[in-house]
């Protein structure tokens, strides 16, 4: 069948060198891809939050399957727009529904989902501009370090962690005011966990799942996880603490109440269910839900998911994914991530890339990279991921800043660190 990705990342193009291994894939679209999605499918110059452009492409070229890669088209509701579009209707997409994606489009819509399926996460209130005065008294309830969020979809920037309460106050006002727009019109305070994090990835046919391998990802620019947040420096499958032990209580606690809670409530889902959890001293809690696979964790763990994706998306679309085997590679699969000089800021784009023949034993997934006059030159701030495997996490990293190096573009910079606060 032909199948169209929506999306441009270096998630996009994992999930499509993986789609493109699958015999049921004849042809593969990406919309608008990158110029290493180019190199396994066919870039289609659309936005994939345009969804009459998508319709119509759709329509076009025969498209049986559509997989959606980033959050926005799925806020959106393009699964809606699909199911409601008769033409379309009977065109699968992996992603949920609008209702769905409101669990990481409305950070207060996905701590209420919790809390009415008992699902462990942060104490926390949500507040309006017209209820500040209760909202301070809410924070003087609190211990420091403070956590406020913006409701809405920010960018990745609508979480401010914050020492003192003055400062809170203050930030808190600013968010209510409209420092995120109308995404921070609602703000949920919580409570501020400590413990190490990890991302776990679902797949559902809104009935059954399978847990894809798990993953850590390093989201801050500096070595020793300092500096500024950026989409993120680098992954590595599988996490030493996040073992048998641990991701039962995953599973149990999380997973299938999370499953079962959507089901109940009818809302419909099919698709990837991100778990941004922390590890609270053994004890699983949920920082954050995500409707999509996370960047730069799919450029490790698509390394490690052995079977057919598109067999498994099928599951999905048809509603017998528990029909269907998810095999698991055991080696393991980390990603470094090469972004451009000055990034989280400011950074300049169009820089040649080279050097990307003389990659051995990995394999490298575009991030922000294009074509300009039949060369391959940066268009973003994270440019390529590098991927490698390995029978432990030191040889597959070796594997990749080894690789690090022999990708030249002007002010490369990459973090020689991921991983280091593993075992
Ligand atoms: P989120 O966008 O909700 O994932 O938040 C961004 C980051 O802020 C997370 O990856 C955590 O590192 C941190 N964070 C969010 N909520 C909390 C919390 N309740 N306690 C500690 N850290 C948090
Ligand atoms: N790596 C975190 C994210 O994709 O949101």
């Amino acid at each position: 069948m032909n199948i169209l990705l929506l999306g441009s990342g270096g998630r996009e193009n994992a999930l499509a060198w993986k789609i493109t291994q699958s015999n049921k894939c004849d042809k593969l679209f990406i919309a608008p891809g990158n110029a290493g999605t180019a190199n396994v499918g066919t870039n289609v110059a659309i936005k994939a939050d345009d969804f009459d452009a998508v319709k119509e492409f759709v329509l076009q070229n025969n498209i049986k399957m559509v997989v959606v890669g980033p959050e926005d088209p799925l806020v959106k509701g393009v699964y809606d727009y699909f199911k409601t579009t008769p033409e379309l209707s009977s065109i699968p997409v992996i992603g949920p529904s609008k209702e769905g994606a409101r669990l990481e489009g409305s950070k207060a819509f996905a701590k209420a989902f919790m809390m009415r399926h008992n699902i462990p996460t942060a104490a926390y209130k949500e507040f309006t501009a017209k209820e500040y005065d209760d909202a301070v008294e809410f924070l003087k309830t609190l211990k420091a370090p403070y956590v406020l969020k913006a409701d809405g979809l920010a960018a990745g920037k609508g979480v401010l962690i914050i020492d003192n309460l003055k400062e809170a106050e203050q930030e808190l006002k600013a968010m209510l005011d409209g420092m995120f727009g109308e995404a921070s019109s609602t703000v949920v305070i919580e409570e501020f966990l400590s413990g190490i994090e990890c991302s776990v990835f679902v797949l559902t046919d809104g009935d059954s799942y399978k847990i894809l391998p798990v993953a850590k990802d390093y989201k801050r620019i500096g070595e020793g996880d300092t500096g500024l947040n950026t989409g993120g420096m680098g992954a590595v499958s599988p996490v030493s603490f996040a073992d048998a032990e641990f991701m039962a209580k995953v599973e149990e606690r999380i997973v299938i109440p999370t499953v079962e809670g959507l089901k109940k409530e009818g809302i419909e889902y099919k698709g990837f269910i991100f778990l941004g959890l922390i590890n609270v001293e053994g004890e699983p809690m949920v920082i954050e839900y995500n409707v999509r696979m996370g960047d730069p964790e799919t450029e490790a763990v698509m390394l490690r998911v052995k079977s057919d994706l598109v067999e498994l998306f099928e599951g999905v679309a048809e509603g017998n994914l528990y029909n269907k085997v998810l095999e698991i590679d055991s080696r393991y699969a980390v990603t470094v991530m090469l972004v451009s000089g000055g990034y989280p800021g400011d950074y300049e784009k169009g820089k040649e890339i080279t050097g990307l023949t003389d990659v051995t034993d990995s394999i490298l997934f575009h991030a922000g990279t294009t074509l300009k006059d039949g060369k391959v030159v940066t268009s973003g701030g994270r440019v390529i991921a590098v991927s490698s495997y390995g029978n432990s996490k030191d040889e597959a990293l070796a594997k990749s800043f080894e690789n690090a190096q022999k990708i030249i573009f002007d002010k490369k910079y990459y973090r020689r660190d991921i991983g280091f606060d593993l075992k």
